[in-house]
């Protein structure tokens, strides 16, 4: 009875768990094999693993319409994604974010559209990496989590971490925005402000393995938040239909969105779903911290540490990106570029999109916009092309300009001043 009722179980099991098809990690830079299914953070050369699947494998597993017909959320993708088993999958609700044209500001015919990204769990795109970043720690046993943050990524983090019933270690500089710091404390981590940038916290993860050996959730040092990102990419191509968008501005520190959207866009060309020229990748960065805009213009394929960073756009500020080679890699190969703006250019691009399209961006996101307008006029892209920018979070979460008109109501009404 009890073997049958075993035997049911995991019969149930292998009904439930889609097939998956990753067969090894590899290190960015050297490509060296290592075996899938064991805990992993950087390669031996020090460098970001990347995940590789059996492409053929999916293609004979799932085809477009199939994938098309699930719902419309981050799972649909599960096949290009390295999740073992169902039971792992640490989810709150991780939906297929909107397109939202930006007519008014749109320049000629060609389109010009939003992603919005703020639509996700705790608000940012980190969602995606961290729902996936967390479901492989528990499918392979860590119950320690440690992460330095600019803000979001700790927040998803500390979310998805205590719905998992893991410890969670946070490091944010001081003057990350004050409600990321209390969004994180809010969501059962234990944070910490440091009077340093995000390399700084990035030592204090790295110093404190030995002692609380927890396991080291920074951005690319462990492998599975690139997958988690790469969705934006297989979601944009979805979206369009399989024919991608001309360019795409992506705000980038760490730059993981960038990397997994290349890598999402190399998969599903060499399974032969989407074909023809890739869209150019564009790295959009602020004046006061853009080490990947200067390597870019240098010809170098690594990124000098960037000194004093400074920039209202608090999830672009990062000094050094440990993935920059792979971030450069990706604008190189598209085609694409990486370009600077102002922080007055991205609170006046922040201005225009609230109050011409309704849209309410990040900074960080309205970096993409100012960078748009900027690259316009430079002629780096033209009036015809279709552009995507990531809006990467919710504008709800940032400094908002103060609306102190009040009515007394002891007092006449005067209309005339309205
Ligand atoms: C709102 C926002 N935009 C952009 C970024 C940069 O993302 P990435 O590390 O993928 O370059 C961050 C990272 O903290 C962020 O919070």
């Amino acid at each position: 009875m009890q073997l049958r009722k075993s035997r049911a179980l995991s019969m149930e099991n292998q009904n439930i768990d889609r097939p998956t098809f990753v067969t090894h990690l590899e290190c960015g830079k050297t490509g060296t094999r290592y075996q899938a299914d064991q805990l992993h953070g950087l390669s031996e050369a020090g460098k970001p693993m990347i995940v590789r699947y059996d492409l053929e494998g999916i293609a004979a597993a799932v085809n477009k319409e199939e994938l098309q017909s699930r719902p419309a959320d981050l799972w649909r993708y599960r096949e290009f994604l390295p999740v073992r088993r169902t039971e792992n999958i640490v989810s709150l609700g991780e939906i297929m974010t909107p397109l939202i044209d930006m007519p008014k500001l749109q320049q000629g015919t060609g389109r010009l559209i939003v992603k919005d990204e703020g639509r996700l769990p705790t608000g940012s795109f980190k969602a995606r990496g961290l729902c996936m970043a967390v479901s492989m720690a528990k499918e392979l046993g860590v119950s320690k989590l440690a992460m330095p943050t600019n803000g979001n990524a700790g927040s998803a983090m500390a979310a998805y971490a205590s719905r998992a019933g893991m410890e969670t270690y946070i490091f944010c500089p001081a003057d990350t925005p004050e409600v990321n710091v209390r969004e994180i404390a809010a969501q059962g981590a234990k944070v910490w402000r440091v009077n340093g940038l995000i390399n700084d916290c990035g030592k204090i993860v790295g110093d404190g393995k030995e002692t609380l050996d927890w396991f080291d959730c920074s951005t690319l040092k462990e492998p599975y938040r690139i997958e988690g990102k790469k969705t934006m990419g297989l979601e944009l191509a979805d979206q369009f239909n399989w024919e991608l968008p001309d360019v795409i501005f992506y705000p980038t520190g760490g730059g993981t969105g960038l990397i997994g959207m290349w890598k999402a866009f190399q998969e599903l060309r060499e399974m032969g779903w989407i074909e023809g020229r890739l869209p150019r990748m564009v790295a959009v960065q602020a004046t006061g911290c853009a080490p990947i805009v200067k390597a870019y213009e240098e010809g170098t394929r690594h990124a000098e540490l960037w000194q004093d960073a400074h920039t209202v756009a608090a999830g672009i500020r990062v000094p050094a990106a440990i993935g920059d080679f792979l971030i450069l890699d990706a604008v190189r190969e598209s085609h694409g570029f990486a370009t600077a703006v102002s922080d007055e250019a991205i609170m006046d691009a922040r201005h225009a999109a609230a109050t011409q399209e309704g849209m309410l961006l990040c900074p960080e996101g309205a970096a993409t916009l100012a960078a748009y307008q900027k690259e316009l006029t430079t002629g780096r892209i033209t009036e015809n092309e279709s552009c995507v920018l990531f809006n990467c979070a919710t504008g709800l979460k940032y400094p908002l300009p103060s609306a102190d008109a009040s009515i007394d109501l002891n007092q006449p009404i005067d209309y005339h001043t309205m």
